[in-house]
């Protein structure tokens, strides 16, 4: 029998990715996203990929209880995975309200909803930035947190949250998996990274410069105590990130309470390895200017992957260049996005 599994946020960048990865392997795949950062179009690629429809598709937003509430009552829901959130840290700093009101709010809303409807396993998308300065890389999850911005404080609490939650309620299973950085697309061209507006995340910046819809990349310093100056941080193929979120569903059934895993390549890349790299994978040059470094931002963020290769055999496969392919196909074969 296939699982269903609902996928809140499945219409963005790493949902529709993991939406395809559990199509393919079988599963029913129900999506609620209130499309604030992502184009419904996308959800007509993911079937387009995966060569199978979603079960079913919400336009709601996971804060409206009675909305989630029936979603809930016309499914029987196996899993949930939870990517629905706001996640750009400057932005954060500047509206940090909204910040706790969708990603703290939206989470307690959608425990409610499973709480309410005998629903116990979910996945939850946490984030490397809950490391804040960190004094020791690469960065086990026994690493202390030190969030420097709003946004990594609301995945730090709503961890808190799950565990509070865990603690009460023993039939519960709670996996936060703390991504690295994200990044690439499907290798068919069809899914990418399609965020509204200018790109707060350096690789579709990259992209839309090597593409000339913008002049040339903003390089946040170049004084931080690294090889070269610039920041460093563990990419990750995001159809890694997919892979890992179906073998994680997976491993819900291991043991029931918290858990927490870092996702990550344990391999660190500074802002101008990925500009090197994006360059010899397009072809094209990429223009650049050193600017002063931008606040909240921190000078290493690499991960020690070797907890979740111990405890589901499971390990990232895509390299750097592998990663600026595909970003760089999704960009050639989609100028304007989803838009286009
Ligand atoms: N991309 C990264 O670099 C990164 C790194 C670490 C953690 N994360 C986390 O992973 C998750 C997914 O990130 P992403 O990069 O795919 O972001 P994204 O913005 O592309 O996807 C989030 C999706 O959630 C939807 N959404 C937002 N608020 C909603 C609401 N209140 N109700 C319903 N839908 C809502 C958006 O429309 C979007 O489709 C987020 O929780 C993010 O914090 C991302």
């Amino acid at each position: 029998m296939p699982k269903t599994v609902l996928v809140t946020g499945g219409a963005g960048f790493i949902g529709s990715h993991t939406c395809v990865e559990l199509l393919q392997h079988g599963y029913d795949v129900v999506v609620v996203d209130d499309h604030s950062n992502s184009s419904p179009r996308a959800l007509e690629r993911i079937a387009k990929v995966a060569g199978t429809p979603l079960a079913a598709v919400y336009g709601i937003d996971v804060r409206d209880r009675r909305a989630l509430s029936s979603v809930f009552a016309a499914h029987r829901f196996d899993a949930v995975i939870h990517f629905a959130a706001k996640k750009a840290v400057g932005e954060s700093v500047e509206i940090p309200l909204e910040y706790y009101d969708i990603n703290v709010g939206g989470t307690t809303a959608l425990l409610a909803a499973m709480h309410e409807h005998g629903v116990h396993r979910l996945v939850f998308s946490s984030s490397c930035s809950i490391y804040g300065n960190a004094t020791e890389v690469p960065l086990t999850e026994q690493s202390p947190a030190g969030p420097t911005n709003p946004y990594a404080r609301t995945k730090l609490l709503c961890e808190e949250i799950l565990d509070d939650a865990c603690r009460r309620l023993p039939e519960l299973s709670v996996l936060a998996l703390r991504y690295f950085n994200p990044v690439g697309a499907h290798p068919s061209g069809l899914l990418g990274e399609d965020p509204h507006g200018v790109p707060n995340n350096v690789m579709p910046y990259v992209a839309q410069v090597a593409a000339g819809r913008l002049p040339r990349l903003s390089v946040f310093g170049n004084d931080y105590p690294t090889p070269d100056g610039t920041g460093i941080r563990d990419y990750i193929h995001v159809v890694d990130v997919a892979e890992g979120h179906r073998t994680a569903l997976e491993h819900l059934g291991d043991e029931n309470g918290m858990r927490v895993f870092n996702l990550g390549t344990g391999v660190g890349s500074s802002v101008l390895d990925l500009v090197a790299a994006f360059s010899e994978a397009s072809g094209r040059q990429i223009p650049y200017e050193i600017t002063g470094r931008r606040p909240g931002d921190v000078a290493e963020l690499v991960a020690d992957p070797s907890a979740v290769a111990r405890a589901w055999n499971w390990a990232t496969t895509r390299d750097l260049a592998t990663m600026c392919r595909d970003a760089w196909r999704f960009q050639e074969l989609n100028p304007t996005g989803y838009g286009a």
